[in-house]
């Protein structure tokens, strides 16, 4: 029996098997439908050349005998196309290993691929909240360090995508403030041409901030309304004439560029939804964050999760596009023993990194012998800057277990936020250049 998985190392194989006729083609995609099921497409000259033709098919009927079910019979096997350009078109596809010129294109039954790379945005610093698992205390942090910026004199724009489990917003809003309209009003709106109208109504003004402002964008209004219709339509790419139909994931970014023109926040902080999720995909990828703190409590199903999508990143040779914006975050470091619990934490996010997305570095040795460069991206385990050496949030009781936080930051104290959320908040400053007066951050000695 054949499985998904074994797709694409027995289509390495076939292929290697016959690589003087693989690499006379201009290109081959090996098509992978919404069931699972590969055809070959490829260059429609190969129709017409008889000799061609049958090497092809010959190939594809090997292939197929040793992936059966997943493959369609012989003779509807093998497609035939004018450009490449167009069979990639709006689909996950990457080259396939070992090949330069072979590529897999992925039909999926959802739009989040997760290998779509927007390059990172050059304004306001975006700065998406994500975690593999729910509960790590994200938006805690993300409500707190907008607290904190907005003390600070910056204007902070927050936005609550997650979604399918909003909440943020009524953590830094009471709801008498609550806008009249949310993220999901707008994106149905904007499927029928309506959305302006919503733009002035979804944005409030948090009465925490104080020098500076918070603006929160709630994934709802006051009144949700009918919140379940409108979810199940966010993700409807918009039917655009004469053209091909806007993904919804560009619609969002439409949407935060609206907001970024009309707000000029010096910083923007996304809540992601937790796993890999279809809008946490979009948050990631395609929103052209400068930076993704990825949240992570020490626990195999953290790193088994994040290692799917590393290695997800590294297959579709997009590692390098993204790879400088992660940084792990260490959410609810517990009381005791901080200092080993951080150690392990960062030990397993190095193995994370060095098995995935950092550059082989080729061994002293081995330089000397080929004359390889020692230069690549890849950090020490105790490198302070590395994405792999997790800032920290702390467990505290204070913040455990809360109703609301937006009570809660009304009476806070800023000695328990630096103790809490200094870290985290510190370094985010430095990141994105607003350093300008917010003490020292905890060094790790301060555990
Ligand atoms: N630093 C902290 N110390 C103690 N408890 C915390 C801390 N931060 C958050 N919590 C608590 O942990 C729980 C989860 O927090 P939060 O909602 O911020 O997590 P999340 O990662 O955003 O979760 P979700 O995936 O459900 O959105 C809440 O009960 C919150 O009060
Ligand atoms: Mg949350």
């Amino acid at each position: 029996m054949t499985t998904f998985d074994e797709i694409l190392p027995i289509a390495g194989e076939v292929l290697a098997a016959h690589h003087a006729f693989v690499t006379q083609l201009d290109w081959l995609v090996i098509n992978r439908d919404l069931n699972g099921r590969v055809r070959f497409i490829v260059p429609e000259q190969v129709e017409v050349d008889d000799d061609a033709r049958q090497q092809i098919e010959t190939l594809y009927q090997t292939l197929a005998t040793r992936i059966s079910p997943h493959a369609h019979p012989a003779e509807s096997g093998v497609l035939y196309e004018a450009s490449r350009d167009e069979v990639c078109s709006g689909t996950a596809n990457y080259p396939l290993e070992e090949f330069d010129t072979v590529w897999v294109v992925d039909r999926l039954a959802t739009e989040g691929n997760w290998a779509q790379i927007a390059p990172e945005t050059e304004g306001a610093s975006r700065i998406v909240f994500f975690s593999i698992k729910g509960g790590v205390g994200r938006s805690t942090a993300l409500a707190a360090c907008a607290w904190k910026l907005a003390q600070l004199g910056k204007r902070v724009l927050v936005l609550d995508l997650d979604l399918e489990s909003p909440g943020l917003s009524s953590s830094l809003l009471p709801a008498q403030r609550q806008p009249m309209y949310g993220i999901t009003d707008w994106l149905v709106e904007d499927l029928v041409d309506n959305a302006d109208g919503v733009l002035d109504d979804m944005v409030a003004t948090s009465e925490l901030s104080q020098d500076g402002q918070i603006h929160v964008v709630p994934a709802h209004g006051a009144n949700a309304g009918e919140y379940i219709a409108k979810l199940g339509r966010v993700w409807m790419p918009k039917a655009l004439s004469g053209t091909s139909p806007e993904p919804w994931s560009a619609r969002l970014r439409r949407l935060l560029q609206a907001l970024e023109v009309r707000l000029q926040p010096d910083i923007v902080l996304i809540d992601s939804r937790a796993g890999i999720d279809e809008v946490a995909s979009s948050c990631v990828t395609e929103l052209g964050a400068n930076l993704v703190l990825l949240f992570a409590l020490d626990g195999s199903q953290t790193w088994s999760g994040y290692r799917i999508l590393f290695d997800h990143w590294r297959r579709a040779r997009v590692a390098e596009h993204i790879r400088e914006r992660l940084q792990i975050v260490a959410g609810l470091v517990p009381e005791s023993s901080p200092v080993a619990y951080l150690s392990d934490l960062r030990e397993q996010a190095y193995d994370l990194f060095i098995e995935t997305v950092y550059d082989e570095i080729p061994s002293p040795n081995d330089v000397e012998s080929t004359r390889q460069s020692t230069e690549g991206w890849n950090f020490d385990l105790a490198r302070e800057d590395a994405p792999h050496m997790p800032w920290a949030v702390r467990w505290h009781p204070g913040f455990a277990a809360l109703r609301t936080l937006h009570g809660r930051l009304h009476q806070i104290d800023d000695d328990v936020i630096r103790h809490v959320f200094g870290d985290l908040i510190g370094r985010i400053m430095r990141d994105v250049g607003l350093d300008d007066g917010y003490p020292k951050v905890i060094e790790g000695g301060a555990f």
